[in-house]
């Protein structure tokens, strides 16, 4: 089936008249749907439509914004179940996790709904008699937002509502590897009321929708999730035309295992964080940093655990993990190994794609581990973005902590040990946006702030209310009732 962009509130197909296919990477021969191939044109139009919706949507009281939202959130809720089937079956992971996906876009549909009954400003004591002050939020304008495939349906929520509370509009361009997702969930919030022109969706590439679409000088903020190149790029585009960019780029998320830990628990938390999602996640777990007296019986038993998983379309029953999102990518993973070979890492299991039966018409890449890792090899210092978990050793706690921060990149970290003293350390040492004690890097729940330190953002938070401050301006008021000039500062 064909599919169209949604611009000014009508379906329209690209002016170029070209399409691209949506393909399921767990069955190549399996396509999700097919999809227009736009350009600057269809951007240019959609920028208009986001414009002239934002007179209106900026000024519609909050209170009712959030209500279209409920509304969206509740038509989540009941077609949960589809959407995480069709999510499987577009970009690959295992359906546990893709209902999982789709409850955190639900999750956070409704926590910002319930914003529009707050959106909080703040009131200050004047330094001078009869005057009030305070500060309210304003709308930023036309927002541009870039978003990845692996998390189809949350990451574009994270963005997606609090702009809208916040009285924005938008225009969305989706990845090329998950369009099918965008369109669903862009046609339910048409369908429950969101205003024609509030939120515009055009699909198409990086380069012909992506760039135009961030250098549209009628675009007042771009909001990305990607790769830390790409956005350095799209930060450039921003910089000319002043606007606010948010950007939430790669990871290399360690999780350091100490000698006093709970080996049964680090297994665990280790392989869902490795693993888990086909290693696709910005926050999955890369590098493990052992311990020297635990090194040799934990990467014993993670490996046992590692060659036990089993791989498969994710839609079928007891499958652990699934396909990698397309063959880019599958080479990408492939070339990184021999890259990890070369440096003289150890390979301990996986390195290598599955070529037999079913699963030969998908791309499926065994679980891989390295172990011997040194902190300098680029198996330890580049984001790979698959099923590749590098083993370092550590001498003891401070070792283990430099080698987790040596690193150009910030976003989760996690350690395991049972020492309170260490752990409360740690949440101070480790140079990430996110933190966890005793579980692994991937999990973040929506209502506190994400988002990372050094090459992983600059500076923004998604989610929670640090959505808010993202997508709201502030103004400061005021109202002078005393009925003479006073001048603030002490001038007579
Ligand atoms: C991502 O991979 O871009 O914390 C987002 C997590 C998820 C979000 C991941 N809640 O792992």
């Amino acid at each position: 089936m064909l599919y169209k962009n949604l611009i000014g509130g009508e379906w329209v197909g690209a002016e170029s008249g070209q399409t691209f296919k949506s393909i399921s990477p767990a069955d190549t021969s399996d396509i999700v749907g097919e999809f227009p191939a736009s350009d600057e044109r269809d951007v240019n139009r959609a920028v208009e439509a986001a414009d002239r919706a934002f007179k209106e949507w900026g000024r519609v009281p909050a209170p009712r914004r959030g209500e279209i939202l409920f509304k969206v959130a509740r038509e989540f809720e009941r077609q949960k179940e589809d959407l995480a089937k069709l999510m499987t079956r577009e970009m690959g992971k295992i359906l546990n996790e893709t209902r999982g996906s789709v409850q955190e876009g639900i999750d956070m549909t409704y926590y910002m709904a319930g914003e529009g009954r707050r959106l909080r400003g703040y009131t200050t004591p004047s330094e001078l008699p009869d005057k009030a002050q305070y500060a309210i939020r304003r709308p930023i304008g036309r927002i541009a937002m870039i978003t990845p495939w692996n998390f189809p349906f949350a990451v574009p929520t994270w963005k997606i509502m609090p702009a809208l509370v916040g009285g924005n509009t938008l225009v969305w361009k989706p990845a090329t590897d998950s369009p099918r997702l965008a369109y669903e969930l862009i046609k339910i919030m048409d369908e429950q009321g969101v205003p024609a022109g509030v939120i515009n969706l055009v699909f198409g590439s990086g380069g012909k929708v992506g760039v135009p679409l961030a250098k549209h000088p009628k675009i007042d903020m771009i909001t990305f999730t990607g790769s830390t190149a790409v956005g350095r790029e799209i930060y450039r585009y921003g910089a000319e035309k002043l606007n606010k960019v948010h950007l939430e780029m790669g990871g290399k998320n360690p999780i350091v295992v100490l000698e006093d830990a709970n080996l049964d628990l680090a297994v665990e938390g280790i392989i869902w964080s490795a693993f888990g999602t086909t290693g696709q996640r910005c926050t999955a777990t890369s590098r493990l940093i052992i311990e020297d007296g635990v090194y040799e019986e934990l990467l014993e038993r993670l490996v046992g655990r590692a060659n036990k998983l089993k791989l498969g379309n994710g839609l079928d029953e007891g499958v652990d993990v699934g396909p990698v999102v397309n063959e880019a990518q599958l080479n990408k993973i492939h070339q990184y190994v021999g890259i990890g070979l070369e440096e003289g890492a150890k390979l301990m299991c996986g390195g290598e794609r599955v070529t037999e039966g079913k699963l030969a018409k998908g791309y499926f890449y065994r679980p891989t581990i390295f172990a011997d890792v040194t902190p300098g090899m680029r198996i330890a210092q580049e984001e790979i973005f698959g099923p590749v978990l590098s083993v370092l050793k550590a001498k003891d706690y401070d070792d283990a902590i430099r080698i987790a921060n040596g690193v150009d990149y910030g976003l989760s970290s996690s350690i395991y040990t049972q020492d309170v003293n260490k752990a409360q350390r740690a949440i101070v040492e480790l140079e990430a946006g996110i933190t966890y004690i005793n579980s692994g890097t991937i999990g973040a729940e929506v209502h506190l702030p994400f988002g990372g330190v050094k090459g992983t953002g600059n500076g923004g938070r998604e989610a929670g209310e640090a959505a808010i401050d993202e997508y709201t301006e502030w103004k400061a008021v005021y109202i002078d009732y005393s009925g003479r000039l006073q001048k603030a500062q002490g001038i007579e």
